[in-house]
């Protein structure tokens, strides 16, 4: 068994330590992510924008999904793996969220799914968790709805906006969720959600009083350049390393310097004498060889 399961962080919750988590897409990065201590990945449909360059999340299918999700699963021996279920993969029916949360579960070797939505999904959480499949619920601003909020808005606001937050926490909650991710919620809001919950709470532009915090990892890293939602923090620069990277391999690639003796296999070279038959009697044999064929 892995050491992050849907038991370890829960009782994480209990003793008040907080849960790192974060997206992730592919088999090398989940590898790296794998040995830092890091709980819970998640496979995010944002990955139409971080990967296939969409505008929004919309238009990413349950079968990419599924590739997505089965490459990260394979890199992480101990992080906790959240696959995302892309629009219209639930929202129809919950007959149709179980048999798609089915596949992801089945097709992937991922530790749970994760959908959007707070009262309305709760007959679709309900059937997913009676099938054994731990889910994840999304409340506040859910992407795969943005049209509805006229963008990417701060969701919760005012006493009614709050009341509707509470009141979805607590629903997805009663319906089985294990955990809900709280995203673009006053931190005030988030934080009693947080106390008021007995599953976790992980949070994305919710503040600090979240059980848990999740960051896109391209964000985190600075390779989105200028486009830096408010709630990031960028722990490192890797999008101007890597750009002095690829131009210092261009340079070097056109200047002949690279690759130099230390990168070539020199000791099962060809010996000088061979090589100088061959040049002798390449053109007789090229003639040998066009005729054969
Ligand atoms: O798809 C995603 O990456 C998400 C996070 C932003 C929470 O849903």
């Amino acid at each position: 068994m892995k050491q992050n399961t849907v038991v370890t962080l829960a009782a994480m919750k209990a003793r008040g330590e907080k849960i790192s988590q974060l997206t992730c897409y592919d088999y090398t990065t989940a590898r790296i992510i794998d040995q830092t201590g890091i709980n819970m990945i998640l496979v995010g449909d944002s990955l139409g924008m971080t990967m296939q360059g969409y505008a929004d999340t919309l238009p990413v299918t349950l079968e990419e999904m599924i590739i997505y999700g089965r490459s990260v699963a394979r890199g992480c021996q101990q992080t906790f793996v959240v696959l995302d279920m892309p629009f219209m993969s639930y929202q129809v029916s919950p007959q149709q969220a179980l048999e798609n949360a089915g596949r992801m579960m089945k097709e992937t070797g991922v530790d749970a799914v994760k959908l959007e939505g707070g009262r309305e999904v709760c007959d679709q959480i309900r059937a997913i968790t009676a099938a054994g499949i731990p889910v994840c619920a999304h409340i506040g601003m859910t992407p795969q709805s943005y049209h509805t909020f006229g963008g990417f808005k701060v969701q919760g606001k005012g006493e009614d906006g709050a009341a509707r937050l509470l009141a979805d926490a607590m629903a997805v909650q009663e319906a089985g969720a294990f955990a809900v991710v709280l995203e673009c919620v006053p931190p005030k809001l988030a934080a009693l959600v947080t106390k008021k919950l007995t599953i976790i709470t992980i949070g994305i532009g919710a503040g600090a009083g979240c059980d848990g915090q999740v960051l896109v990892y391209q964000d985190m890293l600075g390779m989105n350049g200028d486009q830096i939602p408010k709630f990031v923090h960028c722990f490192a620069q890797l999008g101007q390393a890597m750009t002095e990277a690829f131009q210092d391999y261009d340079s070097q690639v056109k200047a002949g310097t690279f690759p130099t003796a230390q990168q070539t296999y020199a000791k099962s070279d060809c010996e000088d004498e061979v090589l100088a038959r061959l040049e002798e009697n390449v053109q007789t044999e090229t003639v040998k060889f066009c005729s054969v064929v």
